[in-house]
């Protein structure tokens, strides 16, 4: 199969200096890309900034904003045959970024922000067959909320993950699928976890 992968944050810079973020290091998306990788499967990693170097037999497309990411898989989508959206996508940017760095000024300022794209819910909306798995890290009602967007992204798995796992190398997620079947799996490494992703596409194919 040919399957396209997500990971790492986004960066939406407000200057050329600053930027919004979230604490994602990316070793979900790499981990992702390995397990696929060594099962046979051609894969292309669209990753946002990560230290974490290329893994081997893996096409990697590194990109910074929400709106790298988006164009990047908008390309390749239309090829693929599964597509796991691992990225901690930022759900806004600034409205503009500033040419230059921005002066230290009065006691407050307003950022104002503008809705960036949802990459893994564009796929749902366009997809012609290709399975799609999607991640939901939750603070609050994690099954509910992973549910409802496993719904709306139009996914075939969803696996729902807590703030801890963040950078963590080992994590107890559980599993929601369409069907209405939950199945909350044990602690494992992200590596454990990106092979029962993967079967669980190849099952599905
Ligand atoms: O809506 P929410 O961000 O919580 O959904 C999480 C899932 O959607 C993850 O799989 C994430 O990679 C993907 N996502 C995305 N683009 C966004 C927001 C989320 O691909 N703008």
């Amino acid at each position: 199969m040919r399957i396209l992968i997500t990971g790492g944050p986004t960066h939406e810079y407000l200057d050329p200096v600053r930027c919004l973020t979230n604490p994602s290091t990316g070793r979900m998306g790499m981990e992702l890309a390995r397990a696929a990788a060594q099962r046979g499967h051609e894969t292309v990693l669209v990753t946002g900034p990560t230290a974490f170097p290329d893994p081997k037999g893996v096409r990697v497309i590194r990109v910074v904003s929400a709106l790298d990411m988006d164009r990047s898989v908008r390309r390749e989508f239309p090829r693929c045959d599964a597509m796991i959206g691992s990225a901690a996508v930022s759900d806004y940017r600034p409205e503009t970024a500033a040419r230059s760095k921005i002066k230290k000024g009065p006691a407050t300022m307003t950022l104002r922000l503008v809705k960036n794209p949802d990459v893994l819910g564009g796929c749902g909306a366009r997809k012609k067959g290709q399975v799609l798995v999607g991640f939901a890290l939750e603070t609050d009602c994690g099954l509910e909320n992973a549910a409802d967007k496993m719904r709306r992204k139009r996914l075939d798995l969803i696996v729902l993950n807590s703030p801890e796992s963040f950078g963590a190398d080992r994590i107890g997620p559980t599993f929601l699928t369409p069907d209405g079947k939950r199945e909350a799996l044990p602690k494992m490494t992200k590596a454990q976890l990106s092979r029962r992703i993967v079967r669980f596409i190849e099952r599905l194919r």
